[in-house]
């Protein structure tokens, strides 16, 4: 039986993500439109952003947060071709995400010290392999696979080399040790629903001083520069941007981080969150069809919750028309108006992937599971003649 109630709010795409509950286009009434963003409001505007973030994430004083083009491709670039390089580097990685930094390494650097510590989609790589006499980069959140780090405390308080963390789909709904991170990136459409624009990169204390004191062998763009003559561009990390940044997405930004507050802050962020991943779990450990992607609890995702099939008639398909049966399956529930951009990421394995970040009502996560049930036993009908 199709189920009576839709979600509410029936969007789950991990990126751009669901608006905060309540937003409109009146969220954005006091974008500084037309203005220049280096005008004194438009700063103030830049520097409200990395204030409020400071706050909500309880970012320690001594370090930057900066605002950087490029969305969080851009700020994990920015940061890989500035600081690595002074030292041997592990590349960890578990999902599409880190393979592209593997690839950034590997084939693009050029590094000649390159130890890539990986594991496949669904699993987490052997944590205690990473050697931080070296810099080491991650993902907090593999997006693809729905499997994150467990804590930072594989992460050695008196580390030589730097930690760096591609963050994007942890940042505001998982508790990060600043202490642990030299370097973490995110961009603004994940868990606060935000526009994607510009990148937000933080630098611990040692980050700053590795670009103060190590000048990288290659050319690096303008786009890229965070040093002048030796010394950090300070600028950037007060809202003096390296070019010019959405206004509207500023304001966006801003109004994101606002709610953030006025829901309890970052408790509450990872609550919603934690309890979107809560809901899925009691679903699944009923569901006679689905699992999750992720077999460890302690690194299973809260955020992008990946769902493989566990029904027999369904896994023994062809790989091939395993991903036939998920696209129609996401298919139908976007036809219904059920969940929208529910697919898995097109190099996972096939299955589905529902956001549960902070700006997903926990109603809402309750209200698609029905819908995957019916959604799922429909389309298994048509592809078995049922
Ligand atoms: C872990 C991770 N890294 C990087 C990216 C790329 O981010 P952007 O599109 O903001 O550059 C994504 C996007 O989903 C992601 O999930």
């Amino acid at each position: 039986m199709k189920p009576a109630r839709r979600p509410s709010n029936p969007l789950f795409s991990s990126g751009p993500c669901a608006k905060r509950p309540g937003w409109s286009l009146d969220a954005l009434d006091g974008a500084l439109l037309g203005r220049s963003h280096r005008s004194k409001p438009g700063k103030a505007k830049l520097k409200e952003v990395i204030d409020l973030t400071r706050a909500v994430l309880a970012i320690p004083g001594d370090y930057r947060i900066g605002i950087v083009p490029a969305s969080d491709t851009g700020a994990v670039e920015m940061a890989l071709w500035n600081l690595l390089g002074e030292r041997g580097v592990d590349m960890m990685a578990w999902e599409s995400f880190g393979k592209e930094w593997v690839t950034d390494v590997t084939k693009q650097l050029r590094l000649s010290d390159v130890r890539t510590i990986q594991a496949p989609y669904g699993e987490l790589p052997d944590l205690s392999q990473a050697d931080f006499s070296r810099d080491v980069v991650f993902t907090w959140n593999g997006t693809t696979s729905g499997v994150r780090v467990p804590d930072g405390d594989w992460i050695p308080a008196d580390r030589e080399g730097l930690s760096i963390c591609d963050a994007t789909s942890a940042a505001f709904a998982m508790d990060i040790p600043w202490s642990k991170i030299d370097v973490a990136t995110w961009s603004w459409q994940k868990v606060l629903g935000g526009e994607a624009a510009h990148g937000m990169l933080v630098l611990s204390p040692r980050a700053v001083a590795r670009l103060e004191s190590f000048r990288p062998d290659r050319p690096l763009p303008k786009i890229f520069r965070l040093t002048s003559g030796g010394k950090l561009i300070e600028g950037i990390f007060v809202g003096d941007t390296i070019n010019t940044p959405s206004m509207l997405c500023v304001e966006d930004a801003i109004d994101g981080l606002r709610w953030s507050l006025s829901v309890g802050g970052l408790t509450q962020l990872i609550r919603r969150s934690e309890q979107n991943l809560r809901i899925v779990s009691e679903w699944v450990a009923a569901s006679t069809w689905a699992g999750f992607l992720g077999d460890d609890p302690a690194t299973r995702s809260c955020t992008s919750i990946c769902l493989r099939f566990t029904d027999p008639e369904v896994t023994a398909l062809t790989p091939e028309a395993q991903a036939d049966f998920a696209k129609k399956l996401a298919a139908l529930l976007e036809k219904e108006e059920a969940a929208f951009d529910a697919g898995s990421y097109r190099d996972a394995p096939p299955g589905l992937r529902l956001w549960g970040g902070a700006t997903v009502e926990n109603e809402d996560m309750e209200a698609v599971l029905p819908w995957l049930d019916w959604a799922f036993a429909t389309v298994k009908a048509e592809t078995f003649g049922r």
